[in-house]
């Protein structure tokens, strides 16, 4: 009785390396995580004061399915705080996590007989959301010798895709894409395909600012989401930016499938928009954690030629020694005690040479990480 449609779909990799490493865990052994795509911080304390007073008030009744409106209000001014934005609140529709907002989209825009872009190495749910919808897929590759610069040409190639979806700062190379950059893709689409921006990682930049696509036009598709930039993973709450003539139909989707936001959620996100302080202080935290990573890494010969300028990730190529990139991160491992993905979860193209490795745990934690992963490799 299962369909083809769920037995298409694959585990990640890296869940295989967690569960490995928690067996080993349960058996004693200390592992260092460097695999885990989450922030190691909790939410912001007003955050979870707000969500208790919800429930205390009674909050607890659906909200309407676009979302509450003072949240889609917040959001609207959060544009035109950061970056100086008029962003219609009408146009933000509140979504369960980002993922909601991606089956939403491609639930709305994507069918058999249609293609969804995307990049490789790039997040691997977007290829299943397209898979889910029936749609067909086109993969662009990008070199780290090229800045993982998405060139144009390609769609010339390749054809241009009805939905191309793009990480911006990206997972997992680290890449923040400039304006520019991104104004390139959009008009090699435009009016062909539509270009959708996931900027869920858009707090998380160390260097030279960021851009959102919202700045270039009004038919880009942004989504975002409380998970990473504001710490709030457990919540399951995002939010996406969408053109007028998309609002009915996506609307129409969202009563259909999730009625409505988590409510208690989007009260306690309330406040998340406002706690710049400890935000600001996560994101300061990361960036250390960044800079010293790298240069350690360099330091023990892996190769990262395009530098990772945000979200929490570093895509280290590990050529030199010799290794399909699942086996280096099975040793790693076994052999050295610290868990990372291999570039296999991110795509095909070169997928064998890199490794992605999450700056998700404390100095000590990544200082201890380092000592023994250098141990190791001058052992092999
Ligand atoms: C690029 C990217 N987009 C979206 C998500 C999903 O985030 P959420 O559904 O928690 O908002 C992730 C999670 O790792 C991600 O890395």
């Amino acid at each position: 009785m299962i369909t083809e449609r769920a037995k298409r779909i694959r585990p990640f990799q890296v869940m295989e390396i967690l569960e490995r490493a928690r067996e080993m865990e349960r058996k004693g052994r200390d592992i260092i995580h460097m695999e885990i795509g989450e922030p190691d911080f909790p939410s912001p304390p007003s955050v979870k004061e707000a969500a208790i007073k919800a429930i205390e008030k009674d909050y607890t009744f659906y909200t309407p399915t676009l979302g509450l409106p003072l949240l889609r209000e917040a959001i609207s001014r959060y544009y035109e705080r950061e970056y100086g934005l008029k962003v219609p609140a009408e146009r933000v529709v509140i979504t369960e996590g980002s993922s909601g907002a991606f089956l939403l989209l491609s639930l709305t825009l994507l069918e058999r007989g249609r293609v969804l872009g995307i990049t490789d190495p790039g997040y691997p749910c977007y290829r299943n959301f397209g898979h889910l919808a029936e749609a067909g897929l086109i993969t662009i590759p990008l070199s780290e010798e090229d800045g993982y610069e998405i060139d144009p040409v390609a769609f010339e190639e390749r054809g241009v895709p009805d939905l191309f979806i793009i990480a911006n700062p990206s997972n997992p190379t680290g890449k923040v894409y400039r304006k520019e950059g991104l104004e390139r893709i959009y008009r090699a689409i435009e009016g062909k395909g539509l270009l959708v921006v996931d900027e869920v990682y858009s707090g998380l930049v160390y260097d030279g600012g960021f851009d959102t696509a919202l700045s270039i036009a009004d038919d880009i598709i942004v989504v975002n989401g409380f998970s990473k930039t504001f710490a709030m993973t457990g919540w399951r709450l995002g939010w996406m930016v969408i053109p007028e003539g998309l609002i009915p139909p996506v609307q129409r989707m969202a009563q259909n499938i999730f009625i409505s936001p988590p409510t208690i959620s989007q009260h306690a996100a309330l406040k998340a928009l406002e706690a710049k302080r400890d935000l600001e202080e996560m994101r300061r935290t990361f960036k250390e954690r960044r800079d010293f990573l790298l240069e350690r890494l360099e330091g023990m010969g892996f190769t990262i030629t395009c530098k990772p300028e945000g979200a929490f990730y570093i895509y280290a190529g590990i050529k030199r020694w010799k290794m399909d990139s699942r086996v280096f991160a099975e040793r790693a491992l076994e052999e050295a005690g610290v868990a990372i993905t291999p570039g296999y979860d991110f795509g095909s193209y070169r997928a064998s040479e890199y490794v992605r490795f999450s700056y998700t745990q404390g100095m000590e934690r990544l200082r201890e990480g380092c000592k023994r992963l250098e141990s190791w490799l001058k052992r092999l």
